[in-house]
């Protein structure tokens, strides 16, 4: 595993598009019709210092900013993605750090709970990220993470037979690098080391589907930001999406929406 390209794979791609993550996942919904960003929010109630662990553009800061007296902090690798963040009127009191995960510039026992959506399973040194989120929580703090745990759906469906073709033809240098640690994807491996780090809380797990349906070009919009397609040029980008489009179209009646649904596995620990 080598971290350092992981996390330059990391901070090339946001570089370029900052926000993709929101831009794919504000709107989508799940059943009860809060957002996965939503989820993460309600699950920290009552908690006033909270850290956001790979923030982005600072969505999930936003809503949790909604609360009066809160104190908030976020770190990303990503400088572009941290000034959107900034740009937030709610985010002006928040300290929002470009730092790594497995260094969090916080002292000890800085915060009553840490949230992350969707970037856990992208963090390389899982063991150091946990201890250091484990020394930045005092007792009793609460970990809430959202985990990617893979889309589903005819565009999934769709997308998964036309990206090996996609990606065969695209320079190696250009490769998406494995990202993460595989064992934040295992929720009995990440389980054992959310323990091992301290989170002696039972960990409660809830899988939380989102949907993302809509009409075929908005899926793709959604679709075309995975780190995947990093690896195409944008001609080659250009011509797998329109190749998804009449594939769409075929299976889709005029004006109907492409089905796209995406789950999360939220892990919910506490620090003693
Ligand atoms: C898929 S994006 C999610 C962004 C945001 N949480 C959201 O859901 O809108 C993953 C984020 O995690 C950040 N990230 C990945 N590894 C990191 C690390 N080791 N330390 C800090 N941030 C990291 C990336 O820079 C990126 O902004």
């Amino acid at each position: 595993m080598n971290t350092q390209a992981q996390e330059s794979f990391l901070t090339g791609f946001h570089a370029g598009r900052p926000a993709v993550t929101t831009e794919a996942f504000a709107a989508a919904r799940a059943a009860g019709a809060r957002t996965g960003y939503e989820v993460l929010r309600d699950r920290v109630t009552g908690r006033r210092r909270v850290l956001d662990l790979g923030c982005g553009d600072g969505l999930l800061l936003e809503l949790l900013a909604a609360t009066p007296g809160r104190r908030l902090a976020g770190v990303d690798l990503s400088p572009q993605s941290l000034s959107l963040a900034r740009r937030r009127p709610a985010l002006s009191a928040a300290a929002l750090v470009e730092a790594r995960a497995q260094r969090l510039p916080f002292r000890t026992g800085a915060f009553d709970a840490c949230v992350s959506h969707l970037a856990l399973m992208l963090m390389a040194d899982l063991d150091q990220v946990l201890a250091e989120l484990s020394r930045v929580l005092a007792p009793g703090g609460l970990l809430t993470c959202a985990i990617g745990a893979g889309g589903g759906g005819t565009a999934y469906e769709l997308f998964g037979e036309l990206l090996p073709e996609a990606l065969a033809g695209a320079p190696a240098g250009r490769r998406m690098p494995a990202l993460g640690d595989r064992r934040a994807r295992d929720p009995e491996a990440l389980g054992a080391l959310v323990a091992a780090a301290g989170f002696t809380g039972e960990p409660e797990w809830e899988t939380v589907t989102v949907d993302m349906s809509g009409p075929p070009e908005r899926v793709w919009r959604a679709l075309s930001g995975m780190y995947d397609l990093a690896a195409l040029d944008p001609a080659a980008l250009a011509t797998l999406g329109r190749t998804f489009h009449t594939r769409a179209a075929a299976v889709t009646g005029e004006g109907e929406d492409l089905d796209c649904h995406f789950r999360l596995r939220v892990l919910t620990t506490r620090h003693p």
